[in-house]
């Protein structure tokens, strides 16, 4: 094929990058051409962060270079690459906790440029964000801003820098519907400005509907770059796990519980309760749910519509307004996180960094704290059973002391599956867990779930955007819409067709 007006601005040559371990790329040579959306796909620990943070100047390679406009940079800096208009947006947003988004970008626009004034960089954090997904408030604090907020920051950030290259990784596996579609034109504005932009992601579907090439990645190598006339969801994800690697759906139900006859007492059990929201009138309204022994409970619902702040308020990190929470009979309400954990509820949540784990601590470490509730445990055993969750997880990590901030997103996804797997006695509050999983591990994930629940009566509620898995993981399916249930059904008696109407109405 001959594309005469396509200009190479980047190529990566023969990098190789080994951490302790793991040889986390393989001789990847990738040429990245101005205007285009090029989209890097691999299952989890295929190496795509390391190959945009080579990119980003963060890495440096063990061999190989990057080559930007002809010009090998066989040390290439991030200041280098910021220069170079290269910057990278991370999986985890990476800002001053304690410092208002005004004042993060200051820094980073100060130490790049000498003319920053306050007042406009406040209004170009306004008009910019609106564009790229969201209204952001100049004056708020990070710590008060979500997840996908902090994503934004970080591309005000690099838009205010004049990124002339975006790395953008798994940005919008946590962005919700709404804010993903604008997105999505942002990023056609800027290939549109003879940008590029390089959209990391394991979504097949995203690839294929986003981009111009599509490389696929597998265990540090490249498979293969394919230009959109050869996208095929089918061939991408052979591409992506091999021939045979990819499981579609794990097979039906393996047996569903009998809960009608089931007469005990709710493990989890949510009355009237009502949740203020950050922004305005309440997040949820009224709520009744109950789950019992060994059920698992599906909550379903677009996103926006409650589900971050009910599995919130199930693990005690918000407030309840009114009404009561039980566990077991025991009331819990506003007792707290630790008295939540302490009846027997684990959180597998979509952001654990955000929630519940300790980057900068190792993963024998977090085991510890969230486990046992203490640091002081013979260290050995603790290492012991570190390692055999690793192995029994499939979690690739240089070793059990590694601080879990630097695994792979999806490492760090099923570390905290492993712990809280381990630790749930009562009952488990599951939040958008694929999110960060490829396909392959989400449904042996799923399959996970449903044995234990089936095996030891652990009680689950996967709440979760993705109609798919909560009718391949529930006994009952209970849809929330604008803060509130509205339909709880068991999965045997209802139409797939109905669920998703109540989800929009
Ligand atoms: N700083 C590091 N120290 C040690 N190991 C690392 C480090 N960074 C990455 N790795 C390991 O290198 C491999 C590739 O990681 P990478 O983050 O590039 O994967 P990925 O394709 O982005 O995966 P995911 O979809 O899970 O985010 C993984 O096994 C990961 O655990
Ligand atoms: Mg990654």
């Amino acid at each position: 094929m001959f594309f005469p007006s396509r200009q190479s601005f980047l190529r990566v040559v023969d990098v190789t990058k080994r951490f302790p371990g793991v040889l986390a790329l393989d001789s990847v040579t990738l040429e990245l051409y101005l205007s285009e959306i090029h989209s890097i796909l691999g299952e989890n620990g295929s190496g795509k962060s390391t190959l945009a943070k080579v990119i980003a100047g963060i890495y440096v390679p063990d061999r190989g270079y990057i080559e930007i406009l002809g010009k090998p940079m066989k040390l290439l800096s991030p200041v280098d690459a910021v220069n170079y208009g290269i910057y990278y947006i991370p999986q985890n947003p990476n800002l001053v906790e304690r410092l208002t988004v005004v004042e993060n970008i200051l820094i980073a626009l100060k130490s790049y440029s000498a003319f920053a004034r306050v007042s406009e960089v406040r209004s170009l954090i306004v008009e910019e964000s609106q564009k790229i997904g969201s209204l952001i408030d100049p004056e708020a604090e990070v710590s008060e801003l979500s997840y996908t907020q902090r994503q934004i920051v970080e591309l005000v950030k690099a838009s205010l820098l004049r990124a002339r290259v975006l790395l953008v990784d798994e940005v919008t596996t946590y962005l919700p519907t709404s804010v993903r579609e604008k997105f999505y034109s942002y990023l056609r504005k800027l290939k549109s400005e003879n940008k590029i932009v390089l959209l990391i992601t394991h979504k097949v579907s995203e690839a294929v509907d986003v981009a111009d090439r599509i490389t696929v990645m597998r265990s540090g190598r490249i498979v293969k770059t394919i230009e959109k006339a050869e996208f095929d969801v089918d061939y991408v994800r052979k591409l992506m796990f091999g021939e045979n690697g990819y499981i579609s759906e794990p097979p039906k139900n393996v047996l569903l519980k009998d809960l009608t006859t089931e007469n005990r007492r709710a493990v989890v059990k949510l009355d009237r309760v009502w949740v203020i929201s950050e922004s305005r009138g309440y997040a949820l309204k009224d709520i009744e749910l109950s789950v019992k022994p060994g059920e698992i409970l599906g909550v379903v619902g677009i996103s926006g519509s409650g589900q971050r702040e009910l599995a919130e308020v199930l693990v005690g990190l918000r407030s309840i307004r009114s009404g009561r929470y039980y566990v077991d009979g025991l009331d819990v309400t506003n007792r707290g996180p630790e008295a939540i954990r302490a009846a027997g509820i684990g959180f597998i949540s979509e952001t654990p960094l955000y929630h519940n784990l300790s980057g900068d601590l190792s993963l024998v470490e977090n085991l510890a704290l969230a486990t046992y509730g203490k640091l002081f445990l013979p260290l050995k055993l603790l290492t012991a059973k570190t390692r055999e969750l690793m192995e029994k997880y499939g979690i690739i990590s240089t070793s059990p002391k590694t601080p879990v901030k630097v695994l792979s997103g999806g490492n760090i996804m099923r570390f905290t599956i492993a712990r809280e797997l381990e630790f749930a006695k009562k009952a488990l509050i599951v939040l958008n867990p694929s999110r960060s999983l490829d396909e392959k591990f989400k449904w042996s994930f799923i399959n996970t779930i449903k044995n234990i629940s089936r095996s030891t009566d652990m009680s689950v509620i996967y709440i979760s955007e993705s109609l798919d898995e909560v009718l391949q993981v529930s006994d009952t399916v209970a849809v929330i819409n604008g803060g509130r249930i509205v339909g709880v059904f068991s999965r045997e008696s209802v139409e797939r067709e109905v669920l998703e109407k109540l989800m929009v109405m």
